[in-house]
């Protein structure tokens, strides 16, 4: 048993999908949860800034004794190298193996779409997953870069003409290519399930990876005997590197819930070198 937190984190406020997840399923779990809204997005950004950003989280939540790191980002997760995050000192996972391995196990035809930002899609890392399991699969990567800012805008319906012609844009390139099974690759895409589901229609079953890696993130730290005791109340606290106001304000779209704990505005000059200039208050409820 061990009550240390868990660390999550993501570009912003989309990994807050797969924490809702998380403490659905965990309910006892402490978890420090990082948003980088301050420089999201990430997805249309050079592999070499998506690493260093990245590392800077993974350095701030390490200090802060967490028992594993979670990275919620589909960006990051596809564009971390491996080496990096096999030289932890704590257990990490991304989205990428426990969703690439859920689509293998899943599709009956081997025929996966991904779906996810520029950056995901040219890291070809859900691809590479997805092959290394199942190596005839046929794999089609295709970047959705506005879906992100349609989900922050709310502009998510299956019904909304732009939700609707942006799908369709992206998307209908799929339609003859015989897929079951899409890969919501991006911490926002589950937002936009209704729509893309509505595109692709109901042949092709969708799988979100925050909530496939919530499941992943539970099975690791029971093996390792890393739960926190039963019976436990955990609480989520919060560091964004942006106005605290504008993510307590968008939070309970992705969150599904108001934010409760702390929320902790980290300036971003302070992420190599922690400073003293944090401010904390509790939402405004
Ligand atoms: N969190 C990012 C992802 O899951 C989407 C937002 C961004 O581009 O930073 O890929």
């Amino acid at each position: 048993m061990d009550s240390r937190p868990i660390g999550v984190f993501d570009s912003g406020v989309g990994g807050l999908t797969t924490l809702r997840e998380l403490s659905r399923i965990l309910p006892g779990e402490d978890i420090l949860y990082f948003g980088d809204t301050g420089r999201v997005p990430y997805g249309t950004r050079g592999e070499d800034t998506i690493v260093r950003y990245a590392m800077e989280i993974i350095q701030f939540l390490t200090r802060r004794s967490v028992k594993m790191i979670v990275a919620a980002c589909g960006t990051v997760s596809a564009t971390l190298p491996e080496t990096v995050a096999r030289s932890l000192s704590v257990p990490f996972t991304g989205v990428v193996e426990p969703t690439a391995k859920a689509a293998a196990g899943q599709s009956a035809s081997g025929r996966i779409a991904v779906l996810g930002t520029p950056a995901t899609i040219r890291s070809g890392a859900f691809e590479r997953a997805i092959r290394a399991l199942r190596p005839e699969a046929e794999v089609t990567g295709q970047a959705c870069a506005l879906f992100v800012p349609l989900a922050e805008s709310g502009l998510i319906e299956a019904d909304n003409p732009i939700a609707r012609l942006t799908a369709e844009m992206y998307l209908t390139p799929l339609l003859n290519q015989g897929i079951d099974t899409a890969i919501l690759g991006c911490t926002h895409y589950p937002l936009m399930a209704p729509v893309i589901g509505h595109v692709l229609g109901e042949q092709v079953q969708l799988i979100d990876a925050g909530a496939t890696t919530a499941r992943h993130v539970k099975n690791i730290l029971a093996a390792l005997d890393l739960l926190a005791s039963p019976g436990r109340q955990g609480r989520c606290d919060f560091f964004v590197t942006d106005a605290i106001e504008r993510f307590v304000d968008i939070a309970h779209i992705f969150l599904g819930r108001p934010i409760t704990g702390s929320v902790t505005r980290v300036p971003i000059e302070a992420l190599l070198l922690e400073g003293p200039s944090y401010t904390t208050q509790e939402p405004l409820q």
